[in-house]
């Protein structure tokens, strides 16, 4: 299939330019001025509008058993509403919880089965080190797996010990894979959960208040001593808190190849929400903060002190005791209302796959704090960068996987649960009014989202082996 996008204007992580694209299967094939459609070719005008490489979003959590249910999207759901929202590649999280890696992988990609819908790859988890984990490092490359996350936090479940977290970075420089950090301080954490549950304290609000965020800032400096004790590159997963910011910048300013994430739900909301009724929406881990946090991360983003903008997205109903109409189908899933009695027991997590790209629009460009190019570099360019996908995906250049929106930068809607297609029964943003939208999505040439119609399909999307040893920014 060959097609030829017309006069858009595109919008690269350093450019913006006038200029067609052809599509000769599934890549980009020439980008130049006036380009003749071969015969055949299928020709779409977007003057007017700009053309921008599909979202990458390097951090969600799609089918996810937690709390004795599962987050609410699947690899077809969650793949679904990412696409409308403008992003094409994502990449999950392969839990370790079969004895080798190879086999926690293999079950990862069972879960997925025929169900992608935009093309994706794995981070591992790394949650436990048997005898032989650290030597199973070097296969993950030959598995097309180039990241594994740690964490400082959830004792006695997910957390590795600070001199383990410390072997892994090690062994894992050497295979070119990047160690990636969940930044709390998991020790202070247990201990202000159980005096708020000896005194009584059941609502959403304490799962922030047992959270604080100077052990997400001591988390992140002692993570990036780590990283530099071990040679080791380091990223550090949904920054939250200014001050980790602050510990960021301080790292590399010493040299260290330190880099860093936030999610739009850490730039829109506080933890106020978290004291309101619907509270338990707003539980995630680590949890929403204040409004300088909030100025400190978008300083980050516009200083590049933070080098990606990705969701997090890992979907719970509100009340999963109710079925909501899933395409013709009713369905429920348990979910924030088992922790109706007890903060502990809110399943943590948030919806955000398909609200990334238009909320950071509307509050990064709409608003002056983020040019285009800075929300292209971010939410597409530099993850693909970083996590070794580059120039396939994240870029519009020939050679890329042709995965192409064609964005309206003045569409609004108000925006909600109705617009979003996350398979759950909220969302953040309800009724906030969102400018700049994607009108048309295709994933390597296949137009996938036309004006708000899905075209896609289970089955589309491809494993992306990624490659070894990204690129440090
Ligand atoms: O609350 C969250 N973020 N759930 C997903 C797990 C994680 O730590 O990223
Ligand atoms: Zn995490
Ligand atoms: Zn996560």
């Amino acid at each position: 299939m060959t097609l030829l996008i017309r006069a858009g204007t595109q919008v690269t992580a350093s450019d913006t330019y006038t200029a067609d694209i052809l599509v000769e299967g599934e890549q980009i094939a020439q980008i130049g001025v006036n380009l003749q459609p071969p015969p055949g070719a299928k020709v779409v005008d977007a003057q007017g509008m700009l053309i921008l490489p599909g979202g990458v979003d390097v951090h969600t959590h799609f089918d996810l058993p937690m709390f004795g249910t599962v987050s609410s999207d699947d690899h077809y759901t969650g793949h679904k509403a990412a696409a409308f929202g403008g992003t094409t590649t994502v990449i999950d999280f392969a839990s370790q919880d079969k004895d080798s890696l190879a086999a926690s992988v293999e079950a990862w990609h069972a879960r997925v089965g025929g169900k992608a819908a935009v093309d994706y790859s794995f981070h591992m988890n790394i949650t436990r080190l048997y005898p032989d984990t650290l030597k199973e490092l070097s296969d993950l490359p030959a598995m097309g797996i180039t990241s594994v996350k740690v964490f400082t936090a959830y004792n006695n479940r997910l957390r590795l010990a600070d001199g383990d977290i410390y072997r892994v970075m090690r062994e894992a420089r050497k295979h070119g894979l990047l160690t990636m950090l969940h930044a709390e301080n998991g020790d202070v954490i247990e201990v202000l959960v159980a005096e708020a549950l000896a005194e009584g304290h059941t609502s959403p609000a304490w799962h922030g208040r047992t959270r604080p965020a100077w052990g997400a800032v001591e988390a992140v400096l002692r993570g990036a001593s780590l990283a530099a004790q071990a040679e080791a590159p380091l990223y550090v997963v949904h920054m939250n808190a200014g001050g980790e910011v602050d510990m960021l910048e301080y790292a590399r300013r010493q040299g260290l190849a330190v880099m860093g994430e936030t999610c739009p739900q850490y730039l829109s909301f506080t933890e106020a929400h978290l004291s309101r009724p619907d509270g338990a929406k707003w539980v995630c881990s680590p949890p929403v903060r204040g409004e300088v946090d909030q100025a400190r991360l978008w300083q980050g983003l516009e200083e590049g002190i933070l080098q990606v903008v990705a969701t997090d997205h890992c979907p719970f109903y509100f009340d999963g005791s109710k079925a909501i109409k899933y395409e013709g189908q009713a369905v429920a899933i348990p979910g924030k209302e088992l922790g109706a009695s007890d903060f502990t027991q809110i399943p943590n997590g948030l919806p955000g796959v398909g609200d990334r790209l238009p909320v950071m629009w509307t509050s990064g460009v709409g608003s002056g704090r983020l040019t285009p190019n800075q929300f292209v570099s971010l939410n597409c360019t530099q993850p693909a960068q970083i996590f070794g996908l580059y120039p396939r995906k994240g870029a519009l250049l020939p050679g890329s996987d042709a995965d192409i929106l064609i964005w309206d930068p003045k569409k609004k809607l108000r925006y909600g649960v109705d617009v979003a297609q996350h398979r759950t029964d909220y969302n953040l943003y309800e009724g906030w009014e969102l400018t700049g939208f994607p009108r048309q999505v295709f994933l390597r040439g296949k137009l996938i989202v036309d004006q708000g119609q899905w075209l896609g399909g289970a089955g589309q999307g491809r494993f992306l082996y990624r490659q070894p040893f990204g690129a440090i920014l």
